[in-house]
C-alpha cells in the first residue's frame, strides 16, 4: 500500500515552490542560450568585434546545436507554448525559425572562404611513420585527431606507407636548392609547411628508438626545408610500443622540434601508448587519455596564438643564427 498524503498546513500545493524554481531555472537557461544566439548572429552577419573568432563561432554553434537537439529545448519550447515563461524573457532561441535559421546561416558562413580571411583556420599535420596503417600509432593519432576536430582544429594525416624512405646522404644540395634531391613526399609536404600550425609525428618503438622510416623522412624534411618554415609552430611526438623503450624514442623524436624554434606541447604523461595491435592499444585507457589531453592542450595553445595575433602580438624577431665551430 502507498503512503497517505500529509496535508500541507500552509494550504499551498506541496510542489508549488519547486515548480517556481523550475521555471526560474528554465528562464536562466533560455536567457543563456538566447545570448549565445545573439552572439552567433552578430558574428555571422559580420557585426562582431574583431576579437570574435572562428573558434568562438564554432563553440557557440556547437553549444546551440546540442541545446536544439536536446530534451531541454523541447521542454523549454513546451513551457513557452503553455504560457509558463516570464513575459519579459527574450526567447528567439525557442522559436523554431530563430534557432534553425541561425544555425543554417552559420553553416553557410563557415563554408565561405571570406569568413576565414580575417581568422585563419588552424591546421595540424600528422605524420605516421608506422608500416601499419591501422596499427597502434594510428589508434593513438585517431584519438588526438578526434579531440582536435571537436575543438575546431583541422587535421591532415600523412601515412608514410610500407615502402622504404630514402635516407639523407649528406649531399647538402638542399641548402642551395631548398628541397631534397630525392623528389618524393618529403618535398611534397615540405613545400606545404606554411599551411600547418602544428605537427605531430608518430612512430612505433623499434629497439628502444623511433623507426628508421620516420627518422629518414624527418632527417630529410628538417634538413631540406628552410628552418624558418617551422618557427613558431606547435609540435609533439607520440610513440607506441609493446613494453619498453618509449621514453627514449619519444626524446629522440622531440630533437627535431627543439632546435627548430617550435613549441613542444606536453600532456599528463609522456606521449606513449602500449600494445602490439590497435585492439590492444585501444585498451590502454591511460595512453588514450594522454593523447586526448595532448590534443586539448594543443587546441588551447592554438586558440591562444590566435587570440594573441588578433591582439597584435607579434612573434619575436630572432637573431641571425651563429654557428660556433669547436675546432677553430
Ligand atoms: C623491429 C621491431 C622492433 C621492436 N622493438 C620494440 C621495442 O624495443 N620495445 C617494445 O616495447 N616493442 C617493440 N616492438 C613492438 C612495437 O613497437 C609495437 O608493437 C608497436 O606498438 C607497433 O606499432 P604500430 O602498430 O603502429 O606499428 C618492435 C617491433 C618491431 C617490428
Amino acid at each position: 500500500m502507498g503512503k497517505r498524503a500529509v496535508p500541507d498546513p500552509s494550504g499551498k500545493k506541496p510542489d508549488a515552490g519547486r515548480a517556481r524554481k523550475q521555471i526560474a531555472d528554465r528562464a536562466d537557461r533560455i536567457s543563456y542560450y538566447e545570448s549565445l544566439l545573439q552572439k552567433l548572429q552578430s558574428i555571422v552577419s559580420g557585426d562582431a568585434a574583431a576579437s570574435e573568432t572562428l573558434f568562438a563561432a564554432r563553440e557557440i554553434a556547437d553549444a546551440l546545436g546540442a541545446y536544439y537537439g536536446s530534451d531541454d529545448w523541447k521542454q523549454d519550447f513546451a513551457a513557452d507554448e503553455a504560457g509558463m515563461l516570464p513575459h519579459d524573457l527574450r526567447r528567439g532561441v525557442l522559436s523554431e525559425d530563430g534557432i534553425y535559421n541561425a544555425l543554417e546561416a552559420y553553416g553557410e558562413w563557415i563554408r565561405e572562404p571570406s569568413c576565414k580571411g580575417e581568422v585563419k583556420m588552424r591546421k595540424v599535420l600528422f605524420i605516421n611513420g608506422s608500416p601499419n596503417e591501422n596499427g597502434c600509432t594510428a589508434a593513438a593519432m585517431d584519438e588526438m585527431i578526434r579531440e582536435l576536430n571537436e575543438n575546431g582544429v583541422e587535421t591532415e594525416l600523412l601515412w608514410l606507407g610500407k615502402k622504404a624512405v630514402p635516407d639523407c646522404m649528406a649531399c647538402y644540395q638542399c641548402i642551395s636548392a631548398g628541397k631534397c634531391v630525392f623528389n618524393d613526399e618529403v618535398n611534397a609536404i615540405g613545400g606545404r609547411m606554411d599551411e600547418f600550425d602544428g605537427i605531430v609525428v608518430g612512430s612505433p618503438v623499434y629497439y628502444g628508438g623511433p623507426n628508421g622510416r620516420l627518422t629518414s623522412f624527418l632527417d630529410r624534411l628538417f634538413f631540406s626545408v628552410p628552418g624558418d618554415r617551422f618557427e613558431g609552430k606547435l609540435a609533439a611526438s607520440i610513440v607506441s610500443c609493446r613494453r619498453g623503450g618509449a621514453s627514449a624514442a619519444f626524446e629522440r623524436l622531440n630533437q627535431y622540434f627543439l632546435m627548430s624554434n617550435m613549441h613542444v606541447v606536453g600532456s599528463q604523461y609522456w606521449n606513449q601508448i602500449h600494445g602490439s595491435s590497435a585492439e590492444e592499444a585501444k585498451q590502454d585507457a591511460e595512453g588514450l587519455q594522454t593523447m586526448r589531453t595532448l590534443a586539448k592542450n594543443m587546441a588551447w595553445l592554438l586558440k591562444a596564438m590566435e587570440a594573441g595575433e588578433q591582439a597584435g602580438l607579434e612573434r619575436p624577431a630572432l637573431e641571425e643564427k651563429t654557428l660556433t665551430n669547436f675546432i677553430r
